[in-house]
Parts: C-alpha cells; structure tokens; sequence
C-alpha cells in the first residue's frame, strides 16, 4: 500500500487533499502539520520520516506572509528553504517521491507573455526569494517535482475570496488594485491534479518526470476583476473600484504579471484545468 505523507495538512491545500484522499482507497494517507511534524527540526523531519517510510512526500507547509518576510526574511527562509532542504535530505537516495509546492512569485513579474518553467526565476521580494531557496532544495532529490502555483485559495483558511466577501458585507464600496494580473488557483482543483497525478505514477500510467511544473486555473485577470466576481457570485451589494498598487502601503512589491503557461504539466500528465470563474462558483457555493 502506498503511503502518502502530507505536510502543513492544516492550510488550505492540506485540507483539500484531506478531502480529495476519501476517493483513494488503498492509501495510506498521513496529515501531518507543524503540532505533529515540524519540518524546521531536521531531526524530528529524519526521524518522522525513516519510520514511517513514505513512497510520496507532498509538503503544503509554507511562511505565507508576503508583506511580513520582509521584516522578518529568515523566517520566511527557513520555513520556505531551510525546511525542504530537511525533507530532501531525509529521503535522499531513496526511492520517494517528493512533490513541492512553489509560487508565481518567484518571477519577477516583467513579462506581458505567459510564464514559463524556463523563465529565469528572479523574486522581487523575501517571500519569493525564500520560495525559490525551496524549489532548488527540493529538485536536489532525484525524484522531486516542483508545482508552481498563484492566488490559492479554499474554502478553508484564510484568502482573498473570504476576505472581500467579509468587507464587501461590511461596506458600501471596497478599492482593489487592478494593475496586477494573474490567475487564481482554486486549491481543491489543485489537490485534485495532485492526486492525478500521483495515482498515474502509482498505476504506471504516467511517468514521473521531475523537474518545475506551473499549476493555476485557466484563464486571466486582474485582482479587481477577481475581486468584481466574488462579489457578484456572492450576491454581494458593493462598489468595487479599480485602484493603482502605490495607492496601498504594501511592504513588499508584487509581480505585476504572473499569468503561467500550464502546457508542461498538461501536457506531461494529461490534466485538465478548469477556467478561474467555473472554480470561484464551486468554492462560493460551499461558502454559502
Ligand atoms: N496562499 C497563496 O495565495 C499561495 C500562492 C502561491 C503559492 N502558495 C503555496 O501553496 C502552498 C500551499 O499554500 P496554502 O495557502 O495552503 O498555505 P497555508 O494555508 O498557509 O498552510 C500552510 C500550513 O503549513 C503550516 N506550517 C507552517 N510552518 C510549518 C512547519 N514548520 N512545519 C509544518 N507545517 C508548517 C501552517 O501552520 P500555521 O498556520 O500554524 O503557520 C499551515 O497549516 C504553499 O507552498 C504556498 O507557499 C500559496
């Protein structure tokens, strides 16, 4: 029986493969998050993981604070670097598989094309910077994939959905900025490509093929058009006006355009993602 280590399971694509794992019998699935496996403690990370002998690691656990790292970039580093570098080296040499989970913040965002995996990475901010210290950490493991993905969001934890529902309650007109665009992912599609995946490498369909894969939902938009959907599916009555990103104190700068080309992991894996809008009316659905 295959046994499928999930870390960070507590965060919203932790908790979305929890779900998606109840359509795979025969697996055995072990949620871990950083009460149960701290993935900063090399020691305990080795030790979880020599004797519970996972043939899959998927790591869900990351520093998320984007404005934060700024202030405090060793800790964004450590949990974001330091922390895979201890899981690749806990399964090196061996036959595990490793699937890690990267962001669109690792470009830097001067592109009008859709992005790439053969775009050079070059983060403008500490959150990028300490994603990008993950990825190379974990393709130091032989069988390492690396998912690129951007805008997550759930219908668990904390994200931009819940938070312009909660103000576009409270308020008569909300200012979003319409000058950074990308592609939301919503975190159940995700989970679901993952356990494709997983699952056609485990019943020899498909080839695993290591290497960075870029993942987010289909099509392209603005925050403020991301932001004018939520609103309007979630039968909301507010004003969403479109402003520039200098007109908001962000501590750390943004991409301006993150839009991802996904051909590779189609391509390589036969996935089929669904456009953004079909995915936001699946999550505000459960919302509601
Ligand atoms: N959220 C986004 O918009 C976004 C965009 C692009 C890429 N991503 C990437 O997608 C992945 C999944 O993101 P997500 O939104 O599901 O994240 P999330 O909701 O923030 O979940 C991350 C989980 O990791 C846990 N964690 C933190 N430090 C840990 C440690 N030392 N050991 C074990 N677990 C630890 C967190 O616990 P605490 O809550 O207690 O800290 C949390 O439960 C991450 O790699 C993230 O960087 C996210």
């Amino acid at each position: 029986m295959a046994i499928i280590l999930v870390t960070g399971a507590d965060g919203q694509l932790g908790n979305e493969l929890r779900l998606v794992s109840k359509n795979y019998y025969g697996y055995d699935f072990i949620f871990t998050d950083v009460s149960s496996l701290d993935i900063t403690d090399s020691v305990k990370t080795s030790e979880f993981i020599n004797q519970n002998k996972p043939d899959w690691i998927v790591n869900c656990a990351a520093y998320n604070l984007v404005d934060k790292a700024e202030e405090e970039p060793e800790q964004a580093l450590l949990i974001n670097g330091i922390a895979v570098k201890n899981i690749a080296e806990s399964i090196k040499g061996s036959e595990c598989k490793f699937i890690h989970i990267s962001s669109d913040y690792v470009y830097d965002g001067k592109s009008n094309i859709p992005l790439n995996e053969n775009i050079a990475a070059a983060p403008v901010s500490a959150y990028g910077r300490s994603k990008l210290a993950g990825e190379l950490y974990a393709l130091q493991h032989q069988g390492s994939m690396v998912i690129r993905t951007s805008w997550l969001y759930s219908s668990f934890g904390k994200n931009f959905v819940k938070t312009i529902i909660r103000h576009a309650t409270e308020k008569e007109s909300i200012k979003v900025v319409f000058d950074q665009v990308g592609t939301p992912t919503y975190a159940a599609d995700l989970a679901a490509a993952i356990m494709n995946i997983i699952s056609g490498v485990i019943r020899n369909q498909i080839a695993m093929n290591s290497g960075i894969y870029n993942y987010s939902n289909e099509g392209v938009c603005s925050w403020y058009d991301f932001a004018c959907e939520i609103v309007k599916e979630a039968g909301l009555n507010c004003n969403v006006l479109p402003v520039l990103s200098n007109e908001f104190k962000q501590t750390a700068v943004r991409p301006s355009y993150s839009v991802m080309d996904k051909s590779k992991i189609k391509e390589n894996y036969g996935i089929t993602i669904p456009h953004w809008r079909t995915s936001l009316i699946n999550c505000i659905k459960l919302l509601k």
